[in-house]
Formats: C-alpha cells, sequence, structure tokens
C-alpha cells in the first residue's frame, strides 16, 4: 500500500519508520520539498516527494503535522480521488493558540474535516513519539500498547485499524469522528500508553468536562524546556499523564 506521511518532524518520522519497517511504500513529505528529506528517505527506503505528489500518489495520506497547519491543505487534499484515505493525527492546544469555532466542534476532527472538506480519520495522536519509538510490539505479545481509531466509514476504518496493527500496537475501534473528543488531549487515553482492556475503560470514562483542566494541568507539569523542540519530558510523561487523568 503506498502510504503518504505528510510531516516528518518528531512523530510523523517514526510513523513513517515503523510503516516502512512494515513493507508499506512509504512517501515523505514536508513543506521544505524533497530535497530536504532525501537523507530520511533514503534510511527508510522511501521515496521524497512534494505534498501534491505524495497526496496524489498514495492510498492513505496520513497528516503529522500540527494542527492550525491542515486547514491550508484543504485544496490540495480535495484534489485527491474519493478512494483516498485521510488520517490526521494532530492535537489541539489552545495554549498554542486559539482557534475560533474548534471547541464548538464535536471533535477537533470533525472541525479539521470541514473545514477541508473531505472525511478524515482520526488516529495515533494519543501517543508519544518516543512511545511510538520504543514500543511497538508484535501480535501476541503481552505488553502490547493499544491505540484508538476513530472514523465514520466502517471499511476504511478497517484499513486504518490494520496500519495501527503494523505499526506494533493494538487498535481500538474509538467510534466515530464525532466521538474522537474522548481521544483529545485530557483525555485519560491521551498519551498513557495502556493495554486494550485499559483503554476501552479509560475511553468508556473520558469526561469532556473536565479534559481542558487535565491537558492544561498534564502540560505544566510534563513541560522541560531542555527537552529539545518537544518540550514535553516523555520518559516521566506516560505516568505524569496518568496520574493527572486517575
Ligand atoms: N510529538 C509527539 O509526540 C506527538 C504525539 C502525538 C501527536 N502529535 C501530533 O503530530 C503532529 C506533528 O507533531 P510533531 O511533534 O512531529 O511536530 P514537528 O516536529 O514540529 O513536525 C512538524 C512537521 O510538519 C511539517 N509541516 C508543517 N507545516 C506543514 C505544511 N503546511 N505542509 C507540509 N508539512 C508541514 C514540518 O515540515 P518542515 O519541517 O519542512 O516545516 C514537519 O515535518 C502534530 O499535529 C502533533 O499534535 C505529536
Amino acid at each position: 500500500m503506498d502510504i503518504a506521511v505528510i510531516g516528518t518532524g518528531n512523530i510523523g518520522s517514526e510513523l513513517a519508520r515503523a510503516l516502512a519497517v512494515a513493507d508499506h511504500d512509504v512517501i515523505l513529505a514536508n513543506s521544505r520539498g524533497p530535497e530536504s528529506l532525501h537523507e530520511l528517505a533514503a534510511d527508510l527506503q522511501a521515496r521524497a516527494a512534494t505534498v501534491d505528489d505524495a497526496v496524489a500518489q498514495a492510498d492513505v495520506v496520513v497528516l503529522s503535522i500540527p494542527f492550525a497547519a491542515i486547514p491550508g491543505l484543504g485544496q490540495t487534499l480535495r484534489r485527491a480521488p474519493a478512494s483516498t484515505i485521510i488520517v490526521e493525527m494532530s492535537n489541539y492546544y489552545p495554549l498554542a493558540g486559539v482557534i475560533e469555532g474548534v471547541d464548538d466542534a464535536a471533535s477537533t476532527s470533525t472541525w479539521l474535516s470541514r473545514q477541508i472538506g473531505r472525511p478524515v480519520l482520526k488516529a495515533w495522536n494519543t501517543i508519544f513519539s518516543r512511545s511510538l519509538s520504543l514500543k511497538g510490539r508484535a501480535p501476541g505479545q503481552s505488553d502490547r500498547v493499544a491505540l484508538p481509531v476513530a472514523g465514520d466509514d466502517p471499511e476504511d476504518k478497517k484499513v486504518v485499524m490494520q496500519l495501527v496493527e503494523d505499526t506494533g500496537f493494538e487498535a481500538v475501534d474509538a467510534g466515530t469522528l464525532a466521538d474522537s473528543w474522548r481521544m483529545q488531549p485530557g483525555s485519560p487515553v491521551y498519551c498513557t500508553d495502556l493495554d486494550a482492556t485499559a483503554l476501552r475503560a479509560a475511553l468508556a470514562r473520558a469526561d469532556r468536562t473536565r479534559m481542558p483542566h487535565d491537558r492544561d494541568a498534564q502540560i505544566r507539569a510534563a513541560y522541560n524546556p531542555e527537552n529539545g523542540g518537544v518540550g514535553i519530558d516523555m520518559v516521566n510523561g506516560v505516568q505524569i499523564y496518568r496520574d493527572i487523568t486517575q
């Protein structure tokens, strides 16, 4: 399957690696163009392309770019064939800049889907890049981390759930795109590296009224300005995030 990973930063590069290891044909794109991606592309035996070409060539497009940048790709995404599956893995943090209308939507992904004029699915947004790179396991292993997948089209969701499995994580159906508020920052499933049983229970007990408080508390508790570009202490972050959403 041809999978375009748009955005190859902290987490996009790890996701692209996991997909390439699973023998998918990965196409990489970022905002600076394919010249800036030759090294990573060679390392992953992937192709580097412009965003337009990557979207046009892919069966599945994974958007691994900042939330606020996604609406700007609307024109390109609308040109993709109707069969192209679009997955987004972003997280909206008002602390990084309030965007009008987002909080009124059923979920942040619902808002994004409206902005770009295409259906999207949500996956891989609930795991730190560090966990994505270190905690992938083959099916059947006891310490497998589970990840929620949300979306409206059952067939497309099956495809994306299989891709999540291919990257080493147990895929759990988290419902429709409107339901995906349960997997947004501040939820007990968010960056807490749970197994499938605990993840299902955490999705069920997500409390929308409490999530903004817990989201901001998590950032305050785990933020470490010395931790490179990410700022979040991902070594202790999983435990910190679990404790806050207990
Ligand atoms: N980091 C994590 O642990 C983590 C976990 C879960 C979800 N996420 C989500 O994943 C997304 C990426 O996070 P990140 O930490 O990997 O960010 P990042 O390190 O800042 O990387 C962002 C990537 O997006 C690209 N990009 C930005 N605007 C673009 C545009 N208009 N067109 C094409 N490419 C564009 C950048 O390309 P250039 O470098 O060329 O500008 C870069 O490759 C975010 O939505 C974030 O919320 C992150």
